[in-house]
């Protein structure tokens, strides 16, 4: 097993430079099985999880070819198996998107329930509900959804989420971008990488509109072609380098973003007292002497992440005076952090839905674990302003999700190294 050695109490400073975004790569991947020829996708991160659905990919029969580092094209035009290998979709969370896309493109899928960070029950009903309001006849069993075309066939139709699951929105759009007749989301999830999954398909040719908004419309197209498209940064990664700013202090610029997305980020960092400066396509930040205490509560998009609870909690654990901390999407979240953050010294109160977060002026090096990818980025975070050495262990969970974390933080002056057994 691998895990990251720290010695921290160090202040960053430099530039980092930001990946395409994980969950919108791992959305656009799959989506490209509806297409029939090449699919040249730009700014792919290079994590575990990608690779890993590329995997999947390649065994059920696309062609995939890396072209440059970060430049992927994906061949999906003579796929036939509708099956994937059970033990590698098991392997990831967003396998769950090979239902969608196969469906959408053979009328047919069966696709073992995936795996992934469990650190919350992570149920699909909403995207089973999805499917059969498109017309599929559905038969889940313990370890598999099995899809199939209804006697009636597949057509579009008016769903309306009963709650906002980015998980489900995808799977909707990928589901009938091909059938005939026009689908209505409503209720739909609104990040960035709904819309970036939006406008893949519609560089190819799909008639998708209202992504971003809390409704979305799919036409079905006949057939969608090859084209480029380049996938979006990463605002969790982008976000948890300014949360290790922020609680290390320092001055760095976070290139390749799109402010706009960082917002409900980059405002509570403010509040915290860290100086922000948003430009074109980069932010910087300064963060000097102790933070403020603030009120966090997470939402779906454009509310503050559940993917930064743990990083921002760390920075409250450095802050002045007592800080809440609210997660309304995944309520078991604390349990993958906290008992290791407060083995570094964290005062930190669980009741319910909220965190009380008491402020202390310093952490203090200790051995933790990541139970999950966001849990071990915050404990990196943890490692870098704390006194002494960290070590981090469960290194896998962090690559699943952030490239190159351990150069790109060592070009910002930290001491971390990744060591294996
Ligand atoms: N939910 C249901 N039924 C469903 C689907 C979701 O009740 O059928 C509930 C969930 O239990 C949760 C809420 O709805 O309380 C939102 O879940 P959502 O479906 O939006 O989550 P997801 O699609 O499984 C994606 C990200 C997660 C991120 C969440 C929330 C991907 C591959 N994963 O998960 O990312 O936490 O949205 O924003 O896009 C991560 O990157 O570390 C990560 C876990």
């Amino acid at each position: 097993m691998a895990r990251y050695e720290i010695t921290g109490a160090r202040p960053l400073s430099g530039e980092v430079t930001i990946s395409g975004a994980k969950n919108a790569a791992v959305a656009i991947l799959p989506a490209a099985i509806l297409v029939r020829g090449k699919c040249r996708v730009e700014n792919v991160p290079d994590i575990s999880d990608v690779r890993i659905l590329l995997n999947i990919l390649q065994d059920i029969g696309a062609v995939v070819t890396r072209e440059a580092p970060g430049t992927i094209v994906l061949d999906c035009t003579n796929i036939t198996e509708t099956c994937p290998n059970a033990e590698l979709v098991r392997k990831m969370r967003a396998s769950y998107y090979l239902m969608g896309a196969l469906m959408g493109r053979f009328g047919k899928a069966n696709v073992a329930l995936p795996g992934g960070c469990n650190f919350a029950s992570r149920p699909i009903d909403q995207h089973i509900k999805g499917f059969r309001l498109l017309g599929a006849d559905v038969e889940e069993t313990e370890d598999y959804v099995n899809l199939k075309t209804g006697t009636e066939g597949l057509r579009g139709n008016r769903i309306s989420l009963d709650v906002v699951s980015v998980g489900a929105t995808v799977n909707i759009i990928m589901a009938a971008t091909l059938i005939p007749g026009q689908t209505v989301i409503e209720n739909a999830a609104k990040e960035p990488h709904i819309v970036d999954l939006a406008n893949f398909l519609n560089t190819m040719g799909a008639n998708i509109s209202g992504a971003g908004t809390d409704t979305v419309k799919i036409r079905g197209v006949e057939s969608l072609q090859g084209g480029t498209y380049a996938i979006i940064p990463d605002q969790i990664e982008a976000g948890t380098y300014l949360a290790a700013v922020a609680a290390t202090g320092g001055n760095v610029l976070v290139k390749n973003v799109i402010p706009k997305h960082m917002d409900c980020i980059t405002s509570k960092l403010q509040e915290m007292g860290v100086n922000i400066i948003n430009y074109d396509d980069s932010i910087r930040i300064r963060s000097q002497g102790r933070l403020s205490c603030c009120t966090v509560k997470t939402h779906p998009y454009p509310g503050f992440p559940t993917d930064m609870q743990a990083q921002i909690c760390v920075c409250m654990a450095l802050a002045d005076g007592v800080s809440r901390l609210t997660e309304n999407v995944y309520e078991t979240r604390f349990f993958g952090y906290c008992t290791e953050l407060q083995e570094m010294g964290a005062e930190i109160m669980i009741n319910g839905k909220t965190a009380m977060v008491t402020g202390h002026e310093k952490l203090y090096g200790a051995e933790v674990s990541a139970h999950d990818l966001r849990a071990g980025a915050a404990l990196i975070i943890a490692g870098l302003a704390a006194e002494g050495k960290t070590v981090v262990c469960n290194a896998h969970f962090v690559e699943r999700g952030y490239e190159n974390i351990v150069q790109k933080l060592k070009d910002l002056g930290a001491q971390i190294v990744r060591m294996e057994d």
